[in-house]
């Protein structure tokens, strides 16, 4: 109909032309008159979903997602938009110019926590009480993960899993050939890096892929967990402290400049998935990540106890569970909020998480998924430590620290890679922390 409308407009401009051009005037012999015949509109079932799970693991991961929201909506089309970018860099920047314009997916992969409070200040993101009382999340969910997805006393993102940002990884022959044992603190770091390096300088004691900036942020976590233990980690990242003065901080990043010698010297090439190859290979000795790093080994067929292991880290003064929350979102404005329910609902059901974070390397969070679910020793591990230890929101990756501070932070930190200019690194910091008034932004984390 719009083609023929099309065509009729044409031709009626192409009869006035040559009626202009005509020396005589032109008869219409006959008016046609085109009635517009109501044509049905077919909404298509569909759901548009972007995230950023496109490493090893992590799209089988959300295959299996697929797999159980097709069985339950198999009228729902899924129109998925995976966007390369380890912990969502490019998906947020993408993300922020689709809503600013209006034009929201009808859900998007989003980390609890401080950056989903960045879309809920944008005004970008509706509660979704509905799906958390209808799964009864209050109680089949921990506290903690609740805390950090609740704002202005309403829910804005259903998570379904919960991974941990200070494991260390390392490669096992490498460990046994040399007769080292697992660091527990940032001094054994340094020195089982140093007895690496002498015994097989060929090898890159400590594997980064900072090029993404993030996992810099991780190495300096760890780092700074070790010096200040947990309580420290939350101050500095909540804009607790005078950081210029701090004399733990400092410390942090004294130690962190000493990692400086031991690190995969290309570092700055290497993004976080390009690590744990040569780490199953043992051209790496050791790397700090989270546990999607294990999805990773496991599906290029390193195995755990054999090629790989990992451990808590650091284990002194204290072991956390450093904590990352996938979560999905509910737009304001979007085509089908029915596949977003159906899609939510999907994400809090205890069959999908417990086969998805399998896969994953991360732990469910729906207490209906036993211990017994892991197959494997990390994943008994992670979920034995998420229930014993104490729970600290990872700063990057969303869950604590403001984006826009995180944001200069990670420059600061990947800069100092290479300067390892102490002093120069502590007045920067102070100055984002206070120009990003991160004291402010982060009052939602301390309140009762
Ligand atoms: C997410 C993980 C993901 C990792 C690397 C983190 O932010 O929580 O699910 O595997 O980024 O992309």
């Amino acid at each position: 109909m719009k083609r023929l409308l099309t065509l009729l407009a044409i031709a009626a401009v192409l009869a006035s032309s040559l009626v202009a051009c005509a020396p005589v005037p032109q008869v219409i012999e006959k008016e046609v008159v085109v009635t517009a015949t109501p044509v049905p509109v077919v909404v298509e079932k569909e759901l548009t979903v972007y995230h950023w799970w496109t490493a090893g693991g992590e799209k089988q991961a959300m295959d299996v997602i697929f797999k159980h929201f097709r069985a339950a909506n198999p009228d729902i089309k899924i129109v998925d938009n995976p966007l390369a970018g380890g912990g969502g860099i490019t998906l947020k920047t993408v993300m922020q110019g689709m809503l600013a314009a209006k034009m929201p997916p009808d859900t998007f992969q989003s980390l609890s926590g401080s950056e989903l409070k960045m879309y809920v200040d944008g005004a970008y993101l509706d509660p979704v009480d509905d799906v958390w009382a209808a799964n009864n999340l209050d109680t089949n969910y921990p506290a903690v993960i609740n805390k950090m997805v609740t704002f202005n006393g309403k829910k804005y993102g259903i998570p379904m899993n919960a991974h941990r940002a200070n494991w260390l990884f390392y490669n096992v022959p490498l460990f046994k050939e040399l007769g080292l044992e697992p660091p527990t603190n940032v001094d054994e770091l340094i020195a089982v890096a140093k007895a690496i390096k002498e015994a097989r300088p060929e090898v890159s004691p400590i594997g980064l892929g900072s090029r993404d900036k993030w996992t810099a942020i991780f190495l300096f976590d760890v780092v700074l967990l070790s010096e200040g233990g947990p309580d420290v980690y939350e101050q500095f990242y909540t804009g607790q402290l005078d950081v210029e003065t701090d004399p733990v901080i400092r410390a942090a990043m004294e130690k962190y400049k000493a990692l400086i010698p031991y690190l995969y010297p290309y570092h700055g090439a290497k993004i976080w998935s390009d690590i744990p190859g040569p780490l199953g290979e043992g051209q790496i000795g050791m790397m700090v990540i989270g546990d999607f790093a294990a999805a990773q080994l496991v599906q290029a067929g390193y195995v755990e106890g054999t090629d790989w292991e990992a451990v808590g880290f650091p284990q002194e003064p204290e072991e956390v569970f450093l904590m990352i929350v996938d979560t999905f979102t509910r737009p304001v404005g979007i085509k089908h909020p029915e596949a977003n329910t159906a899609w939510l609902n999907n994400l809090a059901d205890p069959d999908t998480q417990a086969e998805f974070n399998i896969i994953k390397g991360s732990i469910a969070i729906h207490k209906d998924v036993p211990d017994s679910n892991y197959p494997d020793d990390l994943h008994q591990r992670a979920s034995a430590a998420f229930k014993g230890k104490r729970i600290v929101p990872a700063s990057a990756h969303g869950a604590l620290a403001p984006q826009n501070f995180l944001s200069d932070w990670q420059d600061i930190l990947t800069r100092f890679l290479y300067t390892g200019d102490v002093d120069a690194a502590l007045s920067q910091t102070a100055l984002v922390m206070t120009s990003y008034d991160v004291a402010g932004q982060s009052e939602w984390y301390w309140a009762k």
